[in-house]
This record gives C-alpha cells, structure tokens and sequence, in this order.
C-alpha cells in the first residue's frame, strides 16, 4: 500500500517523456530538455492547491474582481547537485519564485547525510515550499533535506521528484507525514547500491553528462 501523501502523475505526456528519459541510449541533451519539460507538467500539479485570491483589474472593457495568487513567492529549493535540473523547468512556470539550495554527501562510516551547503530565501515560514531531486531512492537525503528546511522555519512543504521507489516514499511519510511528494512513477525497488529499479541510472550524470 502507497502512503496517501503520494500523488502520481500519470498523464500521457509526462510517461512518454519519462520512457524516452529512462532509455540508455537517450542523449545527455535530450534527457535535460525532457526533464525540464516533465518538470513544469509536474509543478503543474503541485501547485494545484495553491491560496488564491482576487484582485481588481481593468481589462480594455471594464474593471472585474480577477484571481491571483495569494501570500509570499513560493520557495523552490533544490537539493544538490540533481535538483538543479528539476529546477530549471519549475522556475520557467513560477519566475517569481525565490529560490534555496541544500547540499548533502553521504558520510562513508555513518552513511548519514551531512550538510556542505545550507542557503534558503528568508522568511520560510510564510511560504509554500517546494523540494525538488529527481530521485526518491533511500529517502535519506530528502528526509535530511526537509529536517532542515523544517529547523529553517518551513512549515508548509511539498516534494517534487520525478521517479520514486516504495522504500524512499515509506521513509518520507514516516518522518515526514505532512510532506506530499508528487512524482512521475514509483518503480519497483531498489538494488544493493540504492539505485531505483528499473529507474533510469544516475539522474545527476544523465543530466551533466559526468560518469
Ligand atoms: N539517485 C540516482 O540518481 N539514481 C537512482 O537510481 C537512485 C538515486
């Protein structure tokens, strides 16, 4: 059973996108714009719940009561370095996001999480914010990664990934209950080294084109 905190987006452009993505033989250069497109058809749903509310306008014919949205610019943070490609594509549909980023590497001996980079837009408390990194393997850095968006003072926070394994969607909504994650697919498992199966390999080095 998925958490109810999990929300698939099986639209038909997003899985025939994600095929092409997951394809070996798909070119650094089309994985990159692939993920930037899924992306915005991904934030597309995130956001549907977004406060609204209205303002006066004039159109050319007459003033109207026309709805806008509400509160602060929502935060995007991007968890390093894969949530960079992620981010793109959200930023082009919401520019007036601000927009943070957090750094983890894994330590060898504890295999905890450890935080190298820490830089977020004031005044989280008072936004919508959204995570992105592609891949929700061991959930142990977008876990690390909400912990501390939380101490930051998040309150209101959304995951957005593009592919999920049942481990890392059961890790998150055990620590992170209030978290929704809303992502492309939730494949199968994963392997021994943590990789999603059958996923689409190394998100960060299909998307930089690094090995
Ligand atoms: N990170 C990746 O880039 N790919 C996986 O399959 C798991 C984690």
């Amino acid at each position: 059973m998925t958490p109810d905190t999990l929300k698939i987006v099986d639209h038909p452009l997003v899985q025939h996108k994600l095929t092409i993505m997951r394809e070996k033989e798909t070119s650094t250069a089309v994985f990159r714009q692939l993920l930037r497109e899924i992306s915005q058809l991904l934030a597309y749903e995130i956001t549907t719940d977004l406060p609204m509310t209205t303002k006066t306008i004039d159109t050319p014919l007459q003033p109207m009561e026309a709805p806008t949205l509400d509160g602060k610019k929502l935060a995007l943070i991007s968890i390093l370095r894969a949530g960079n490609g992620l981010l793109d594509g959200v930023l082009e549909l919401i520019p007036s996001a601000r927009v943070g980023f957090v750094g983890l590497y894994r330590d060898e001996e504890t295999l905890e999480p450890v935080q190298y980079y820490f830089k977020v837009p004031e005044g989280l408390s008072d936004r919508v914010t959204i995570a992105v990194d592609p891949m929700l393997a061991t959930g142990n850095s977008s876990v690390a990664a909400i912990d501390l968006l939380k101490q930051a003072g998040a309150t209101n926070i959304r995951f957005l990934c593009l592919l999920a394994a049942p481990e890392g969607v059961r890790r998150m909504a055990e620590a992170h209950p209030d978290v929704p994650v809303v992502t492309a697919a939730l494949d199968e498992r994963l392997n021994e080294k943590g990789y999603i199966v059958p996923g689409l390999g190394d998100a960060g080095d299909r998307m930089f084109g690094t090995k």
